[in-house]
């Protein structure tokens, strides 16, 4: 095992495609990192510790697995990277913006360009699969028709063409998954956080969400999904981090 906490990981497995490697200058670009810890600690308020002097580094179009036990930390990390929760000490970089600073405006903006996928989907009842999708564009004042032109390719990609007027207690668990990760995506964010997003599906609705966020991944988005499903992980093939009462421990 290696310690991470004295330096900050390589941990990222560039893709370039035949043009980008190319070019010293286009591979540069390609291993940029979009997401990054520096010494991070996070201790709430009564108390707790949930990150301990956190290092880590992940490239634009890199496709993570954080793993570790319940209470490890997993859900802290994905906070700070979505301003949820701010660090108690340390810089979290992410669009190379420090999160730590920012407030208002400039963190709300900043979260559009992230995208986060949750254990229990956090839908909104009394509202249509299709509506639940656009509320995101329309909250941030798109336009009728540019709502329209996205909802169908996006609705597709989680192959839910048909369930657009369903309501979410008509759908599976699978399925509700895959309209948070609709509505996650809708407004094109580079990086998506997933938070055990298979944690309360089966093996094949879950191997299913991994398929998609593999897909998006391919479409270059940055991939960051915590679970605890070792399973999953080896399945996957993608590169891991641990993480233990708070400490980042390995990189396989
Ligand atoms: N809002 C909070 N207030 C106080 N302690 C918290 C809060 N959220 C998480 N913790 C504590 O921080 C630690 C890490 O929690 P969490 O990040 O949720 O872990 P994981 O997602 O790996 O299960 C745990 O000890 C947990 O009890
Ligand atoms: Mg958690």
């Amino acid at each position: 095992m290696t310690s991470l906490s004295d330096r900050p990981p390589v941990i990222t497995t560039p893709r370039p495609s035949a043009s980008q490697a190319a070019s010293p200058t286009a591979r540069r670009r390609t291993a940029q990192a979009i997401v990054k810890l520096q010494r991070v600690n996070k201790t709430y308020a009564n108390g707790a510790i949930a990150l301990k002097d956190v290092n880590l580094s992940i490239n634009r179009g890199d496709f993570l697995f954080i793993t570790g036990p319940s209470g490890a930390g997993k859900s802290t990390l994905l906070k700070l990277l979505y301003g949820a929760e701010r660090p108690t000490s340390g810089n979290v970089m992410v669009h190379d913006h420090n999160l730590a600073q920012l407030r208002g405006d400039r963190l709300s903006l900043l979260r559009r360009r992230i995208g986060v996928v949750f254990q229990d989907y956090k839908l909104i009842p009394r509202r249509t699969v299709s509506e639940n999708i656009a509320f995101v564009l329309w909250a941030q004042g798109c336009s009728r028709k540019e709502i329209h032109r996205r909802l169908l390719p996006t609705l597709r990609l989680v192959g839910l063409q048909d369930k657009g007027d369903c309501f979410p207690d008509e759908l599976s668990g699978g399925e509700q998954q895959r309209v948070s990760i609709a509505r996650a995506i809708i407004g094109t964010p580079p990086v998506l956080l997933a938070d055990e997003p298979t944690g309360n599906l089966d093996f094949d609705n879950s191997w299913q969400v991994i398929k998609i966020l593999k897909k998006l991944n391919d479409m270059g988005v940055t991939i960051i999904i915590t679970t605890h499903d070792e399973h999953l992980v080896r399945m996957s093939n993608h590169p891991v981090v641990q993480i233990r009462n708070g400490h980042l421990i390995t990189v396989v």
